[in-house]
């Protein structure tokens, strides 16, 4: 959600902000903009659309020559996404121009404000207020760092901004608070960006910055302040994997080369932590005495993050006998939650930046729960502000629908729960060490499911539905999860009207909808309950659907008595089923997305990294 890049230093500033720009398209964008010092002048481009747009505009950045610059991807908030709405905004006597990720929520009062100072505006967004209230406070006899420091002191909600004064032609500031920033060390050059993958071409060292961190930056220095003014030092990061990890590498999208990538994410999440036959979790502190004391476990996260927390509960549950409840973040926080020193919070979230899940995790710590972080992006704000963290290897995800990460989500699930069964012994000896056996094997058994014959298979059932209207996921226990992650692929990518049910739940009520060709996708990976899911799949065949199973191998003639269409997954544990389920599910989506002509890595309406609420 909004990207931000700067530089400063003795190129030509604008091919780099385009180039850095390109690498946050995955975060999601509807405009785009830059702003370059040009001989003295603060000179803006900026438009409505793709970044080819603006890259047409500007001539590939060389119609705005100068050497200091910041640039921007919006995803509207206030205002639709228009030409007049894109950032950078300028302050109404052009002094100050602003970048901004984030959300202002006391823009209203501030514009009031700054309108009865006779400031004019021309936009709609919150981001202008700020531009403004900096020149405010710079026109009262500020430096530029002491104005936006004062700026920023104003103004409530999150933000991260990026900031140019056309007094001090060779700096930039920036500040954040709950939206990501970080700084990049260069060569006679300084960079900032929302993210590494934008400035990894250039540099490697950064450092990420703290809610309230300022930093002043030229071409040879940087210097960081904290939220009094008060001078820092910050440690660098050493960014050791390749640009390589956040490029396509010969696959048509991102989102099939994630998807591809899941066997190595799977396993490099999965096998370190397995050593002598016990799950080792170096990295958090939860002690058999703290557990033991454990009266629940909420799992709070949001999409398909949730949806791991969804599957957490059968596994944690059934492995640990430990009550877990999968809560909605956008929710948390407002359900009045029962939390106290029994109670274990995990938050999950792929970026480390959800807004609605940060706030959750806040709102967890200060009613006095432990709160154990899932993330999959180092130095992220949910990664800091958590008591515990267990990363997800993943490797960057760039495809707006998650894969490898949810995939490394639920991994982590299975090694929680078999962590927290080994130390409360909740499982006889021999069956921990089965469960553990089947762990280790998963990675290569979704290789097999990513063959080249399984995907042609998986391709042609895409090109036999691909333009039904609606569709039906239904599955029992935790392929009832499964079938909801299924079901958020095929809408989010798809654009098709799905839903998910547990297969009982039909014929409560929307069995009603089915109807002559709806499509309805019934995961059935369990053998004890296969044939109930199959009187389930009967009855909604005798109402005209078109079913398509996901089932385990070993099951073919059992599942053709029902129906004629079917993909076969490799069998392992039914706790651990869902990993094996979710990739055909996945690559259905995606191929369907394709045939209906749907731009796969960036669908509509929807960003990589949600960091309003
Ligand atoms: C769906 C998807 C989203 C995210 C959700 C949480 O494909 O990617 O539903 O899972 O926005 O994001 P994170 O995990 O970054 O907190």
């Amino acid at each position: 959600m909004c990207g931000i890049v700067g530089y400063v230093g003795r190129e030509q500033a604008a091919p780099i902000l385009l180039e850095g720009l390109s690498r946050l398209e995955y975060r999601g964008y509807d405009s785009a903009g830059v702003c370059v010092f040009d001989g003295g002048k603060l000179q803006v481009a900026k438009t409505k659309g793709r970044l080819k747009s603006l890259y047409d505009l500007i001539d590939g950045g060389k119609a705005i020559p100068g050497t200091v610059g910041i640039g921007h991807t919006r995803w509207a908030t206030h205002g639709a996404p228009s030409d007049e709405n894109s950032h950078p905004h300028m302050a109404d006597s052009g002094k100050i121009a602003v970048v901004h990720n984030g959300i202002i929520e006391n823009y209203l009062e501030l514009k009031d404000y700054l309108q009865k100072q006779g400031k004019k505006f021309h936009s709609e967004t919150d981001t202008e207020v700020v531009a403004n209230l900096i020149e405010h406070f710079y026109d009262g006899g500020c430096t530029f760092r002491q104005a936006v420091q004062r700026a920023v002191a104003r103004v409530e909600g999150s933000y991260a901004l990026g900031v140019l004064c056309r007094d001090c032609p060779d700096t930039v500031i920036g500040v954040k608070k709950d939206s990501p920033l970080i700084f990049g060390y260069g060569q006679g050059c300084n960079y900032i960006a929302s993210d590494v993958p934008a400035i990894l071409k250039y540099t490697r060292d950064v450092v990420y910055l703290n809610d309230g961190d300022l930093l002043e930056m030229t071409a040879d220095r940087v210097d960081f302040y904290n939220v009094h003014g008060e001078p820092l030092e910050k440690d660098t990061e050493h960014i050791t994997w390749e640009l390589s990890a956040a490029e396509k590498g010969g696959y048509a999208h991102f989102m099939l080369k994630e998807i591809h990538e899941q066997p190595k994410a799977v396993r490099d999440t999965i096998h370190p932590r397995i050593r002598d036959g016990r799950v080792v979790l170096d990295d958090i502190q939860l002690p058999a005495a703290y557990l033991a004391q454990l009266k629940r476990i909420y799992i709070v996260a949001c999409g398909s993050a949730y949806y791991v927390g969804v599957h957490g509960k059968y596994i944690i549950e059934n492995l640990c006998r430990v009550p877990v409840e999968p809560v909605l973040a956008s929710e948390f926080r407002y359900a009045d939650p029962v939390l106290d020193g029994t109670t274990l919070v995990v938050i999950i979230s792929q970026s480390g930046e959800t807004a609605d899940t940060l706030a959750a995790l806040r709102e967890a710590k200060r009613r006095g729960a432990r709160v154990l972080a899932v993330v999959n992006v180092v130095g992220s704000s949910i990664a800091k502000a958590a008591d515990d963290v267990l990363y997800t290897w993943a490797g960057p995800e760039i495809a707006v629908a998650t894969t490898k990460a949810f995939s490394t989500q639920l991994a982590v699930m299975y090694l929680l729960a078999l962590y927290i069964a080994q130390e409360l012994h909740t499982l006889p000896e021999d069956r921990r060490r089965e469960l553990l056996e089947a762990l280790v094997r998963l990675p290569e058994q979704l290789e097999e499911i990513l063959s080249p014959e399984s995907i042609a298979r998986i391709q042609y059932f895409a090109s036999q539905y691909f333009n039904n209207r609606d569709v039906f996921f239904i599955g029992r226990n935790i392929d009832s999860a499964t079938c909801l992650e299924g079901s958020l692929k095929l809408k989010e990518i798809a654009y098709i009207h799905s839903e998910a049910y547990p297969a009982g739940e039909l014929k409560h009520g929307p069995i009603s909808l089915i109807e002559n060709g709806t499509l309805v996708v019934a995961v059935a990976t369990n053998p004890a309950l296969f044939d109930k899911t199959m009187s389930n799949v009967k009855e909604v065949s005798a109402r005209g659907a078109d079913v398509l199973g996901i089932t385990i191998q070993g099951f073919e003639d059992a599942i053709h008595k029902t129906m004629d269409s079917a993909i076969f997954v490799p069998r392992t544990e039914v706790l651990f089923q869902p990993s094996m389920s979710v990739l055909p599910l996945q690559t259905f989506a995606y191929y369907v997305a394709l045939m209906r002509g749907c731009d796969v890595d960036k669908p509509r309406n929807l960003a990589k990294s949600v960091t309003v609420e």
